[in-house]
């Protein structure tokens, strides 16, 4: 990100803290309860978002090095995600070209053959059909004809990006707009994979999502955690396409104040949450990102699963000097903030918005109300609407 824009935004920020301000929708919106407990809304979502849409399944260091793999079972169908000998990216359907049974069954690893637990075919990372077990008695076999079946894949800007329909094409820039710039000056594909944690629960993939979307409610839900290391309710709001950027306000800002604006860094006063449509959030945390993936359970709408990866800035493990101004902590005080954080989005995020999942189907109400200061709500929510054909949000006039 340019130094000009890094200091808008902490000048902006800043001014929101003088003022007493945040940012403004212009306008509060009702969201009817049904988008979240409707079967019809549902399975057009699994539809359109889930099976005829690009997804990020990971950053680049989920395959660390060639003959890395990592499967995937959120998109309703078996995918494996392969970096070939030459450290190529591939992803395929998971599926043996044989009788058909799941080829590789490990959640991740590193791997030169993928061989068929049921009869031995074995496959290449690259995806080709390599060995066929006593084919002098099972005949030949067209090894042409009988690779894995490929899936559209491209690594663009340190992520992993899969089509999970196989005559699709990924259209990674025209989805992302302003955003690939930006995210190719993050260089992403930098950062070390530390690990995967998954959380399922009864509520719709979209309450999961609208628990990213404001720090409206940091004073209240996360006043004895995350409160401690931001002033809640005060934020910067900007759209790319169907995707967003967020900058939350940590109380580090305060310091910058006394500092020459030449040496002001965005990440030492702001936390950047970025959303990638359909059910992505990139958090650039202090010490690297955190990817947040929210799926529904197939077509069902009340149920999702998170997945949630942690990424190491390399700087850590290098001691590079100087250090940049992100990494001037401890290791393990960055990997406890990591843990930390993935224990206030399951102890306290999602625990508001399952319970936020009961409250909907329990007729209460027939909306919810999304308030000035939470536009990115407003953003989602009218953007799955527009995608699904569906009139925007109620306005609301006072
Ligand atoms: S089903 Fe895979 S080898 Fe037979
Ligand atoms: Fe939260």
């Amino acid at each position: 990100m340019q130094h000009s824009e890094q200091v808008q935004i902490i000048e902006s920020l800043m001014q929101h803290l003088d003022r007493g301000t945040n940012v403004d929708a212009g306008c509060q919106v009702r969201n009817p309860v049904t988008g979240y407990t409707s079967q019809e809304i549902a399975e057009q979502e699994w539809q359109s978002f889930f099976q005829d849409h690009a997804q990020v399944l990971g950053l680049s260091s989920d395959l660390p090095e060639p003959c890395s793999f990592f499967t995937s079972d959120d998109l309703g169908k078996k995918i494996l995600c392969t970096r070939d000998k030459d450290g190529q990216f591939h992803a395929f359907l998971n599926v043996c070209r044989h009788r058909g049974t799941i080829v590789e069954n490990e959640p991740r690893g590193k791997k030169s053959i993928f061989s068929c637990p049921f009869h031995g075919w074995s496959y290449a990372p690259s995806g080709e059909l390599i060995a066929v077990p006593k084919e002098e008695h099972f005949g030949p076999v067209d090894r042409e004809c009988h690779s894995l079946v490929a899936l559209p894949a491209e690594e663009r800007y340190g992520m992993l990006w899969v089509h999970p329909r196989q005559d699709a094409s990924l259209e990674v820039d025209d989805q992302l707009g302003d955003l690939a710039a930006e995210f190719d000056g993050w260089n992403l594909g930098k950062y070390n994979y530390q690990g995967l944690t998954t959380y399922d629960h009864p509520m719709n993939w979209k309450l999961a999502i609208d628990t990213f979307g404001e720090t409206y409610h940091f004073g209240t839900l996360h006043r004895n955690t995350l409160a401690q290391d931001f002033y809640g309710n005060v934020q910067t709001y900007d759209t790319y396409k169907r995707n967003h950027r967020m900058m939350l306000c940590l109380k580090s800002i305060d310091a910058m104040r006394d500092q020459p604006k030449d040496d002001w860094h965005v990440l030492r006063a702001a936390l950047p949450v970025y959303y990638i449509f359909p059910n992505v959030q990139l958090i650039i945390g202090a010490g690297g990102p955190t990817l947040v993936r929210v799926y529904p359970d197939g077509k069902n709408p009340h149920m999702s699963r998170s997945q949630i990866s942690f990424y190491l800035d390399p700087a850590f493990s290098e001691q590079e000097e100087p250090r940049s101004p992100r990494t001037d902590y401890d290791i393990e005080d960055v990997k406890q903030r990591m843990q930390g954080f993935a224990e206030v989005i399951r102890d306290e995020d999602y625990v508001v918005a399952a319970a936020a999942h009961q409250g909907a189907v329990s007729g209460a109400q027939e909306y919810v109300t999304f308030g000035r200061n939470e536009p990115a709500l407003h953003h989602y929510h009218n953007t799955y609407r527009e995608a699904l054909g569906m009139p925007p949000l109620e306005v609301i006039s006072n």
